[in-house]
């Protein structure tokens, strides 16, 4: 159960600010279990998180602390943690070509010579407070002619618990509404007070939200039979394992030309071959091959 550190705990920088050998076993802590990869350049980042972790559990020694987090049955405190380590920046309609694309192309496809009443699934991995499967969600009913015909099922997934407790209460604030238009705002939000709107409840009951972490193989095979995959913003915290691992992943929970969508600083063709890149007038999608 020790950790590799060179110092005793009692030397100093055995509690946060974390030692160089410590931010390195806490850093592969956070790896292993989250896929989360933080560089020397974060340091401040989660030497700041671990520190307020420690002193509201009143832990005194780092390694105290990490054995708290892996052995702790309820896995609390590591959820604690992990929701203090992520980054849950998103906003309505951000990167708004893909979902042009997803209406104007891409979902054609996916339906081709499928029967009216199939399943049509999307699932939006990493969507932190909800903004992304509810634009997605909003897309389809303005702008995909063909929404009615299908059995459209929504999931959405995050890591960090208390984001997807905000997804599910859909209530936010103008600076994540900015990029939507007034009429879509009135047509599908309520307006609670001068600084917030919740979103519809049909819409909120429409979206299967669950708390999933991507880099745990055994939580990913719940996941099969997608048509398209939205991991937008999240594998930017990955190394280049992680990222490579996490595409196998996404892989195996795909349908044959099923599609997934990454950010736009993120290039699957960087990430794993398993991919064919589909150039759209909108955008690029990455298609899982037929066979
Ligand atoms: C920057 S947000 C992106 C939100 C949205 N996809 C977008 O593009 O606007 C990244 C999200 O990924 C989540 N995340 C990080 N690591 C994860 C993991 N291993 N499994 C699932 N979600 C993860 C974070 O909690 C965070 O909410």
């Amino acid at each position: 159960m020790s950790l590799p550190s060179d110092k005793g705990p009692s030397d100093k920088g055995d509690t946060a600010g974390l030692s160089a050998a410590d931010y390195d076993a806490f850093c592969r802590f956070l790896r292993e279990r989250t896929g989360l990869s933080f560089t020397e350049a974060k340091r401040y980042f989660v030497d700041r998180r671990v520190s307020e972790r420690m002193a509201a559990v009143g832990v005194e020694h780092v390694r105290q602390y990490l054995n708290l987090l892996r052995f702790q049955a309820s896995g609390e405190e590591l959820q604690l943690l992990v929701n203090r380590m992520t980054v849950n920046e998103t906003y309505f309609f951000r990167e708004l070509y893909q979902l042009d694309c997803l209406v104007n192309a891409a979902l054609d496809e996916v339906v081709r010579g499928r029967p009216p009443g199939s399943r049509v699934r999307i699932w939006s991995a990493g969507c932190a407070t909800g903004e992304e499967p509810y634009s997605i969600a909003i897309t389809l009913l303005e702008r995909w002619s063909r929404v009615d015909e299908f059995e459209i099922e929504l999931y959405a997934s995050d890591i960090d618990s208390q984001v997807l407790a905000r997804a599910r209460e859909g209530i936010y604030e103008q600076r994540s509404l900015q990029a939507m238009p007034r009429d879509l705002v009135a047509k599908y939000f309520t307006r609670l007070d001068d600084q917030s709107w919740q979103i519809m409840e049909e819409l909120r009951d429409s979206i299967d939200f669950s708390l999933v972490n991507i880099a745990d193989p055994q939580q990913m095979e719940n996941f099969r039979g997608m048509d398209v995959i939205f991991c937008r913003n999240l594998l930017i915290y990955f190394d280049d394992l992680g990222r490579r691992e996490a595409a196998s992943m996404f892989y195996d929970a795909l349908s044959p030309n099923g599609f997934i969508c990454l950010g736009h600083s993120e290039s699957m063709s960087r990430m794993s071959s398993l991919f064919v890149p589909r150039r759209f007038p909108d955008a690029i999608l990455y298609q899982k091959p037929q066979s």
